[in-house]
């Protein structure tokens, strides 16, 4: 087989269908229950997957679905979503993901969309498709029987006397309801968060809950903090493990006021029987760190790429940003990218005095004042990747001396860029 000899198209039967799931089990090594399977393709819907036939037979698959990405300073773009990419283990190798992705990542530019993004499970497929890492994500433990909030911690804990607040459990059904609409708020607050289709809801809150989710629906629980009879805030954990070793596993916190995450997090300290919480992924530059007496107790782990970001459109991208108010001015970045060669050129970012640009790819002639991968735009995108860090592994070259630094001034965000539930 050649990767010329593949059909490459959206499903369209349920005998495609059928294939598309085996390919997609065998690939991930788990048999994909089908009504789980069912839920997904229904969710997403036949016409945006796109899947690659040898003979009839799906030997590659791949699915996209459209998202509001968050930027740094409010703004959003809308890109695609990228997800259930397979190569069926008899086929490695030959060429059946480049095929698939340069046909998809072809038919999101024609639509208009300015970005892919996807998160991977591994971390050495997608840079050669111009994907670069834009958020990190980490896990964290917290010691109880040593960590102590510092006595200056702001703010005071809910039902405590002069309290505004309070963090109330609430049901299953109730959550249901309540944690798609706080993070509705919520990732307009973070850049790198995106907008999730109503069915990831459904999913998270169904039961059980699939295997690979490690989630005892017996031992989980939902509370959200609210304020006058908002919800500012809410948290989705289970307690695990046996007598005194028993620990908070926190799989969701979502705060969009420093009042909720702080008294989120003092209810997840305070719960009674439980020696530690061991979260999940979280962000890089978690604030409880801050508050904390001996900032030590708080273990990081697990650093990973968290979502990839793949330019596409990127006049439209880099406008669609602010950039740090107060330093207007030119930067011009000289972009290349060997699978879109079409797409290079000169990107010159005009930026007013609150941040607000407009940006025009230059004509030949015009020289950059950093020349850098496409990949690595999508990585300094959201503000996550310096482009000193990026110069330094000799990814970016400076054309103009202080360049770098006025680049780094720019693109920096208020907030670590962090995408909480993968895709
Ligand atoms: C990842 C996967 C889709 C790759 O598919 P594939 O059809 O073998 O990929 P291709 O043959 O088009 O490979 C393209 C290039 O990527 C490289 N590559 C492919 N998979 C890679 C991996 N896991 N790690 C590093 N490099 C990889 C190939 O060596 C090849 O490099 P080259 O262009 O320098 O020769 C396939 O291995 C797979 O299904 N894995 C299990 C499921 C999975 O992890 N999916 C990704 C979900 S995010």
């Amino acid at each position: 087989m050649s990767a010329t000899d593949l059909e490459l198209r959206a499903i369209e039967s349920k005998a495609d269908e059928e294939s598309y799931a085996a390919c997609i089990s065998a690939a991930f090594g788990t048999h994909m229950p089908q009504d789980v399977f069912d839920f997904e393709i229904d969710a997403i819907g036949r016409d945006h997957t796109l899947a690659a036939f040898e003979a009839g037979e799906v030997v590659g698959t791949s699915a996209w679905f459209e998202l509001e990405l968050s930027l740094p300073g409010g703004g959003v773009t809308t890109g695609a979503g990228v997800t259930s990419v397979t190569t069926l283990p008899t086929h490695r190798r030959r060429g059946v993901l480049t095929a698939l992705m340069k046909r998809q990542l072809g038919d999101f530019t024609e639509s208009g969309l300015t970005c892919s993004l996807l998160t991977a499970s591994e971390g050495g497929i997608y840079r050669r498709f111009g994907y670069g890492v834009g958020t990190y994500k980490c896990r964290y433990t917290l010691d109880k029987r040593l960590a102590r909030l510092r006595p200056d911690a702001p703010g005071v804990a809910p039902g405590d006397e002069g309290a505004e607040g309070r963090v109330r459990i609430v049901t299953t059904d109730e959550a249901a309801k309540v944690f798609p609409e706080v993070w509705g708020r919520a990732r307009l607050l973070r850049p790198g968060e995106v907008s999730f289709p109503d069915p990831f809801w459904t999913t998270n809150f169904r039961s059980p809950q699939p295997s690979w989710a490690n989630i005892d629906d017996d031992k989980r629980f939902f509370a959200v903090y609210e304020e006058r009879g908002v919800v500012l805030g809410c948290v989705d954990y289970q307690v695990v493990g046996r007598q005194n070793q028993r620990v908070v596993d926190l799989s969701l916190l979502i705060s969009t006021t420093p009042s909720a995450y702080l008294a989120l997090w003092r209810y997840l300290i305070g719960i009674d029987l439980t020696a530690a919480v061991e979260t999940r992924q979280r962000p890089v530059d978690e604030p409880l760190r801050q508050l904390l007496a001996d900032p030590r107790q708080l273990e990081m782990s697990g650093f990973q790429d968290g979502l990839w970001v793949r330019p596409l459109d990127l006049v439209r991208l880099l406008e669609a940003r602010s950039y740090a108010p107060g330093l207007p001015g030119r930067l011009a970045l000289g972009v290349r990218d060997t699978l879109f060669p079409q797409l290079e050129g000169v990107y010159a970012i005009e930026v007013d005095a609150v941040g607000a640009a407009s940006v025009t790819r230059a004509g030949s002639g015009v020289s950059a004042d950093l020349d850098l991968d496409v990949a690595d735009v999508g990585s300094v995108l959201l503000g996550g990747v310096s482009f000193a860090a990026l110069r330094q592994a000799g990814l970016v070259v400076e054309n103009r001396t202080g360049a770098t630094w006025r680049a780094d001034a720019l693109f920096t965000a208020d907030v670590a860029p962090y995408l909480t539930i993968g895709f």
